[in-house]
């Protein structure tokens, strides 16, 4: 990162931490900023949260950590997440993960070289009894097939941007 990004990272969490507040409890939703702006929480702003807010980095780590819609690493445009608690397994999650794997090219955990999809796996989404379901970005999709997944994508690709999904049946949208 460049010198002129780190100030820039320092002066948001500065100015967050300013409106939003500066103890624990601010520890949340600065960071839904940092991700919203920058896309994902990188060690350099751990550290910075962590001095800003008086706690200790390792606490910053675990929240990052524990929700899933906190990243590490930079996310691609479209963050997919397929559940793969039991209830999913037992429906048919092992073909919806192939297809998107076999589709994007990458494997869970990765995101595509142009930048447009993160997969990932998710944890039961209180979805069991329309499995498989399939999170993009914030929108669940139930029922999941390797030809839903096929239209969703090209939905995604099309677009890119969320909507165009809405036209893709029994999405929660
Ligand atoms: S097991 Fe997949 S949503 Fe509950």
């Amino acid at each position: 990162m460049l010198v002129t990004e780190q100030e820039r990272l320092r002066d948001d969490i500065a100015s967050w931490a300013q409106d939003i507040g500066s103890d624990r409890s601010a520890l949340i939703p600065i960071l839904q900023e940092i991700q919203g702006k920058y896309g994902h929480i990188s060690d350099f702003a751990m550290q910075i949260v962590a001095d800003k807010l008086g706690i200790h980095p390792v606490e910053v780590y675990s929240v990052v950590s524990f929700y899933s819609f906190l990243e590490f690493k930079p996310a691609g445009r479209f963050v997919i997440r397929l559940c793969r608690t039991i209830a999913c397994d037992m429906l048919g999650k092992d073909k919806v993960a192939t297809q998107l794997e076999n589709d994007l090219g990458i494997e869970f955990g990765e995101t595509t070289p142009d930048g447009k999809f993160t997969l990932e796996w998710a944890n039961c989404m209180g979805m069991c009894d329309q499995g498989p379901a399939l999170l993009v970005n914030d929108r669940v999709f139930t029922r999941v097939t390797p030809d839903k997944v096929t239209q969703i994508l090209e939905a995604c690709r099309k677009a890119f941007g969320i909507y165009a999904l809405g036209s893709i049946g029994e999405g929660h949208l």
